[in-house]
């Protein structure tokens, strides 16, 4: 049979690559995603070639990542924990989708990844390929493997001539992963919560205090739940994130230092980087803010942390999550409109909205006499 690796180019895939070869004999196909990770893939072909693989797949994801998984999750307004945005999260069950897909193009019986078996990834690729093909076998190297320590790994590269970079030499690497979503990083000198997270491991946002002393207003267009268009300009989902990446990562929105709770037990401290998610999710609360009608927005609230659970848990196809998906997709149909934020110093803040099925009565709520709609009275007796 065959083993299709989820392949970075990176260090730790190529040993896994080289790994499964000596271990399993059998031919190794390599998938690459491109989900904006921002790095070179081509090196990784090459490299592949190198390592002897003869079927080197490097596919470009990122509109299908945007449209198709964060988009769904921003409707929910998801946050783990109150306040994980889930970008490694909702980015493994994309991937595992394809390589299902390409395990069954060329026959293979069983897909492989690099997760370390501590955290999450492992739990996250497993469900989700054993849910799209449960006969296919999922192998996780570092579980079952007796590389032990970092040092082993290098010794191991070393012995079967695989390139080891400058920087991988010394000390363990921070664990990064990166896509159009965010950046996030763990590891190291961030293991201790008590540490303050040193300054350059910061990617893709700039600190605050150094953010312009100039705010830069952006507008949202809206349909049905989903950003359309960024300053009157519609654009393609994987597009419109990057242009917000950008500009949020210029006033440093989106910067956050977490100890989270994983799946499999264990607490775990990380510092990720959401620069346009952040401007997303506060923009999708403005344009709901005036949409919604008020029980089915705090339906929606109350059902958020179960759904931003199944997520970090891994039961992207699940029936649970699907069910809650129908539900938060129902409640979006009016949810269109144009929403303006201003980036300040760390900040994406909400400063107008409109809609053409806003529910937002002024003649109701105004604090002016004559036009008022609304008595005094009217409420009296609404408390029992
Ligand atoms: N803790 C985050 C999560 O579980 C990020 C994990 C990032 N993965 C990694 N291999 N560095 O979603
Ligand atoms: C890993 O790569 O297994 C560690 C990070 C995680 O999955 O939470």
């Amino acid at each position: 049979g065959k083993i299709v690796l989820a392949y970075s180019g990176g260090l730790d895939t190529s040993i896994i690559l080289k790994w499964l070869q000596e271990t399993y004999g059998c031919e190794v196909v390599t998938f690459t995603a491109d989900l904006g990770q921002g790095e070179e893939l081509e090196p990784a072909r090459a490299k592949a070639a190198i390592l002897g693989i003869k079927d080197v797949r490097i596919v470009d994801l990122r509109e299908e990542f945007v449209r198709d998984f964060v988009f769904p999750m921003l409707r929910a307004n998801a946050l783990y924990e109150g306040q994980y945005l889930l970008g490694s999260s909702i980015a493994r069950p994309l991937i595992a989708k394809h390589l299902v897909a390409v395990a069954r193009e060329v026959g293979a019986d069983a897909v492989a990844h690099g997760s370390t078996g501590k955290g999450n990834d492992q739990v996250r690729f497993e469900l989700a390929v054993n849910a799209l093909d449960p006969s296919l076998e999922v192998i996780a190297p570092w579980p079952q493997w007796d590389i032990r320590s970092r040092a082993q790994l290098l010794e191991y590269a070393a012995r079967h001539q695989i390139p080891v970079p400058k920087d991988k030499r010394g000390d363990a690497p921070f664990s990064i992963d990166a896509n159009l979503l965010h950046t996030s990083t763990e590891g190291k000198v961030l293991e201790d919560p008590a540490e303050i997270a040193p300054g350059y491991i910061y990617q893709r946002t700039v600190d605050p205090v150094d953010a312009p002393d100039r705010p830069e207003i952006v507008a949202i267009g809206f349909e049905s739940g989903d950003p359309v268009s960024v300053d009157g300009r519609p654009m393609t989902p994987a597009a419109l994130l990057t242009e917000l990446n950008e500009r949020g990562g210029r006033h440093g929105v989106g910067r956050l230092d977490l100890v989270e709770n994983r799946f499999i037990g264990m607490k775990s401290r990380g510092v990720y980087e959401t620069p346009g998610g952040t401007i997303l999710l506060a923009a999708h609360r403005g344009i709901e803010s005036i949409t919604l009608d008020r029980a089915a927005a705090h339906l929606k609230d109350e059902l958020m942390p179960r759904y931003a659970e199944l997520i970090y848990n891994g039961f992207w196809f699940s029936p649970e999550r699907e069910m809650l998906q129908a539900l938060i997709d129902r409640s979006q149909a009016f949810v269109s409109g144009e929403v303006t934020l201003r980036l300040y110093k760390g900040n994406a803040s909400v400063i107008s909205r409109t809609s053409p099925s806003s529910l937002y009565s002024a003649d109701l709520v105004t604090f002016e006499e004559g036009r008022r709609a609304y008595n005094h009275h009217d409420a009296e007796g609404s408390s029992g």
